[in-house]
């Protein structure tokens, strides 16, 4: 099976999602130039070609992308070429409007943005097929070809009449019966029994809270529909070029696909990253895409898309100080990235996005963003034959999934200030701060690798993941798990006793009472530290250890944290100076790997294969201790004993012998 070296071919790839359709073919000669003088190994073609190569339909018009093609391989640089299909063509829509997706209210999704394709209509699917099919024949053996990217960022949701249909498909598959569904849902609530396949609708507008089970199955359809998008695309291009590896590029974390699913159907895999400049979070979110990607990968991963200087879709958009595009490049290749490309090459004088930066900016190549990129691009050549390819180690794992987080997502819950990516943020901060390697992993993963696993919060968890987590304690391991966890099964079905039994009995809680979750500005006094966000009101089990217990309030004396051996429950959100200090210690007991000694606050540390990268994530400059002989292979500098790094400063250490 092809895999991301075939597209590496040893490199790190640098370059970026390049659109020269809409620019005359003389900009094209001074793209490449440029390219070649930022040291751009790689172009993504095709994103929003549809309407260039098919403008009316049935119509192939590729003489300009074959002109493309090969300009940029005669110029050395690779091709990611994209099937253009996440666009179609204003006629699309206009002859055959059930190819138009709805929303919630039934109101139709209009062409004139993008994305605007019901997944489940057979006529785009047969127009999207026809297409690949074409590009596929013309350019599977091209050798500019490195890697195929399908669509991009599949992200859509249909209301309309079409997922009705192929929803119901779905749930006949799934359930076989009505009487399994209607029991599944549980339609006995509200009069909601279905006595038919038709009368079964996506869950639209309604007069109040929807059925969570129903809106659940929507989501987990949602996923599987565009899957089948995917699939279709790829199954056509790796028809025509099977020595080709296929990716489709991720949003991060994006509740939209079940990523851990998509993964397994790509070759590569990528994401796009946009961390906001101005959040001073900007480098732990990196960090936990990055974490989350490669876990996904089980190995290198690809940064697809990022930006080198301001986004325009966030209200305010800031620029990145200079620096800080190259510590985040970088640190997305310490955590495991074989190459960090970018939205886009040069930015557009006119649509939606003409603000939004490209490595080529509106100021040309005098530009610092520019002179930016050019260094970069430099750095990452330099990196390359020591990096690509090497691994990332991590003896943690945080549990994600995406079942979960959808089902949490429901209308009538306990609390709608229990965001699930922010409590995993949270955990995950904690950990990056300390410095502690960290994969992510799904739920009935095999865990046994793993010296200490973390669920920050897993509402639904499947009798399979139960019994997972049970056999991954009993085989040595260490958990440690947040609150509100193991509450519902498979379906959305409340368990006995408010939380899976064996879960309970393995943390040592003997009765669940309430759940008593927190306002913002509250907080629960727990001895040494406070608790945010939630609590539990929870009677342990004799011989269970509290670990920390709730002080005043209604909870008073009431176990806040608690163990049994090596399964920790923790029944609210520790401040984060807490939440550190608890996952620090519990990995030390795990007996984790410990980080470096003495790095100041604000400097991560990653090994990736042999290689130390230090990424100071403050603006004033860091010094490090680090006992040995070392060299640094972004300068070539011999490093003993002491590391220096100025702002935003980065460098990549290979142990001198
Ligand atoms: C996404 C898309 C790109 C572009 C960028 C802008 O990642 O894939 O086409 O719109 O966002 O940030």
């Amino acid at each position: 099976m092809p895999a991301l070296d075939d597209t590496t071919r040893g490199r790190l790839l640098f370059g970026g999602d390049y659109n020269p359709e809409q620019w005359p073919e003389e900009v094209w000669l001074d793209d490449v130039r440029l390219m070649k003088k930022a040291g751009v190994n790689s172009v993504t073609l095709g994103v929003f070609s549809w309407a260039r190569i098919e403008p009316r339909p049935g119509a192939r018009e590729f003489d300009w992308l074959d002109r493309l093609m090969d300009l940029i391989h005669g110029n050395g640089i690779g091709v990611v070429l994209a099937t253009p299909t996440a666009s179609p063509p204003p006629w699309m829509g206009t002859l055959h409007p059930e190819t138009l997706p709805r929303d919630e209210d039934g109101r139709i999704v209009w062409w004139g943005s993008r994305q605007q394709f019901a997944h489940s209509s057979p006529v785009y699917r047969r127009y999207a097929a026809a297409l690949t099919e074409d590009l596929a024949a013309r350019y599977g053996s091209h050798p500019a070809l490195t890697l195929w990217h399908i669509n991009n960022e599949y992200c859509t949701y249909d209301w309309g009449d079409e997922a009705a249909r192929a929803f119901r498909g779905w749930l006949r598959a799934k359930y076989g019966t009505l009487e399994v569904l209607n029991e599944a849902w549980g339609t006995a609530f509200w009069s909601q029994r279905y006595d038919a396949w038709d009368e079964i609708i996506p869950p639209r507008r309604a007069q109040y809270m929807r059925n969570p089970t129903q809106v659940l199955d929507f989501k987990r359809f949602t996923s599987d529909a565009l899957l089948e998008c995917y699939l279709a695309e790829r199954d056509i291009v790796n028809r025509h070029s099977p020595h080709i590896p296929v990716t489709t590029n991720f949003m991060p974390l994006w509740s939209g696909q079940d990523a851990w699913q998509w993964a397994e159907h790509e070759d590569v895999v990528s994401v796009d990253i946009y961390p906001d400049p101005r959040d001073p979070w900007a480098g732990q979110d990196n960090a936990m895409i990055g974490d989350l990607t490669r876990s996904q990968a089980r190995g290198p991963w690809l940064v697809m898309e990022q930006a080198a200087g301001p986004v325009n879709f966030r209200g305010v958009n800031h620029p990145k100080p200079r620096g800080l595009n190259r510590l985040l490049s970088l640190q997305s290749v310490a955590r495991g990235a074989d190459g960090v490309c970018f939205f886009q090459w040069r930015a557009s004088r006119q649509g939606a996005e003409k603000f939004h930066s490209g490595m080529l900016g509106h100021a040309g190549e005098e530009g610092r963003v520019f002179a930016e990129v050019k260094e970069l691009g430099a750095e990452l050549a330099r990196l390359a034959p020591a990096v690509a390819g090497t691994r990332v180690t991590a003896e943690v794992a945080i549990l994600h999934d995406w079942d979960s987080w959808w089902a949490d997502q429901q209308e009538g819950r306990v609390s709608a200030r229990l965001d699930h990516p922010e409590v995993v943020r949270a955990w995950h901060r904690a950990l990056w701060e300390a410095n502690t390697p960290t994969d992510f992993a799904h739920p009935e993963h095999d865990l046994s690798r793993y010296r200490l696993v973390l669920v920050p919060h897993l509402y639904l968890l499947t009798d399979t993941a139960v019994d997972n987590l049970l056999a991954y304690v009993a085989g040595g391991g260490t958990l440690v798990c947040g609150f509100h966890t193991g509450v519902a099964d498979h379906d959305d079905r409340v368990r006995p006793g408010g939380m899976d039994a064996r879960l309970r009995d393995l943390f040592g809680i003997s009765v669940l009472h309430e759940w008593w979750p927190l306002e913002a500005e509250e907080r629960v006094d727990c001895g040494a530290f406070y608790g945010t966000l939630w609590s539990e009101e929870l009677t342990a089990a004799d011989d269970a250890e509290v670990v920390a217990a709730y002080r005043g309030g209604e909870l008073d004396g009431l176990p806040a944290l608690l163990r049994r051996d090596r399964a920790w429950y923790f029944s609210t959100l520790p401040e984060p100076a807490a939440l550190r200090a608890l996952l620090t210690r519990v990995a030390h007991e795990a007996g984790v790997r410990p980080p470096p000694h003495g790095l100041p606050l604000g400097v991560e540390a990653v090994r990736r294969g042999e290689l130390l990268f230090l990424l100071n994530h403050g603006r004033d400059a860091a010094t490090v201790p680090l006992p040995g002989h070392y060299r640094d292979l972004l300068t070539g500098a011999a490093i003993q004993d002491v590391v220096s790094l100025g702002r935003y400063g980065v460098a990549v250490l290979e142990q001198a012998s």
